[in-house]
């Protein structure tokens, strides 16, 4: 038997409604090793107000880097300064500290690396519903999860250093009790970036894929009568020849009509 065929079977991992891959193949496995893992969770877990940071962020790309957003996220009639109360804007961002949060706890406290891939790619599909998203983002012109994670690379990414720190608000104290400062400025900066950019090319090629598969679903969809036209005229050509086949068979076995004598009427 040849070696490929006793070769032991690799684990499929269910990633959606697909099987795309072995666990193995498993991106944030492939890109980070668990102390890069652990590194994660820990400068994440370190943030005194991530949900705060997050909106910042936020508030920057809708206002200074993509203002198409705005609309997307009901903010476009409302100051910068009242945004963070709109409730699809501060849903989101309520959504993407969530979404941190759970991702980094998976792949550095639980070591569920594969329900951190599967939330990714289940997070860049559900993102199809998004008409704007449907519509607009082309990986290779404007990808919008690229656009919006590269300004956390950038914004995000000093406060977990410690090179940068939210103002104190008023009446709050400042907590400045740090942890010691285990990891190095350029440790961090590293995983991240490598972690991030791993984010953007899941969600990226998942919304393809499901973009894909709802697209080729709606042509099936719009193709369906006239083909059901086609199937049952089919159907009944078939069934015709059998009917006409079985009458023949029929026809052919019955015993032949005995020949009937007639009076001679002479
Ligand atoms: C780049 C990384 C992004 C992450 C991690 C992210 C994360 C999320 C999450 C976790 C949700 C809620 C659950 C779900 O639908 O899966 C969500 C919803 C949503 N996302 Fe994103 N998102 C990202 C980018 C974007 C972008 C670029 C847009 C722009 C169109 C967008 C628009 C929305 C909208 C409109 C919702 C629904 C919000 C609601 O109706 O409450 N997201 N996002």
């Amino acid at each position: 038997m040849g070696a490929t065929l006793c070769a032991p079977k690799k684990k499929k991992t269910q990633v959606g409604a697909s099987w795309v891959g072995n666990e193995s193949e498993n991106p944030f496995d492939l890109a980070l090793n668990k102390k890069d893992r652990t590194l994660l969770r820990e400068t994440w877990q370190r943030l005194d107000d991530p949900k705060d940071i997050v909106g910042l962020i936020f508030l920057d790309i809708v206002n200074d880097i993509e203002p198409d957003l705005k609309k997307v996220f009901g903010v476009d009639r409302a100051p910068r300064a009242a945004m963070l109360k709109m409730p699809k804007f501060g849903g989101h961002i309520l959504r993407f500290y969530e979404f941190m949060e759970q991702l980094t706890s998976m792949l550095g406290t639980s070591e569920n690396l594969t329900g951190a891939w599967q939330l990714v790619r289940k997070t860049g599909r559900s993102h199809v519903r998004q008409g704007f998203l449907e519509q607009n983002q082309n990986q290779m012109e404007k990808n919008y999860f690229e656009i919006v994670i590269n300004v956390f690379i950038e914004r995000l990414i000093p406060f977990l250093t410690g090179e940068q720190e939210l103002p104190s608000s008023e009446g709050k104290e400042n907590k400045k009790v740090r942890f010691a400062q285990n990891y190095t400025t350029s440790q961090i900066t590293d995983v991240w970036k490598k972690f991030l950019n791993t984010v953007i090319s899941q969600m990226t090629d998942s919304f393809e894929l499901e973009r894909a598969k709802q697209k080729s679903a709606q042509t099936t969809k719009a193709l369906a009568p006239h083909q059901h036209i086609e199937i049952s005229e089919r159907k009944k050509k078939r069934v015709a020849e059998k009917q006409s086949e079985i009458e023949n068979t029929a026809v052919s076995n019955e015993p032949k009509a005995q020949e009937q004598m007639f009076e001679d009427p002479f």
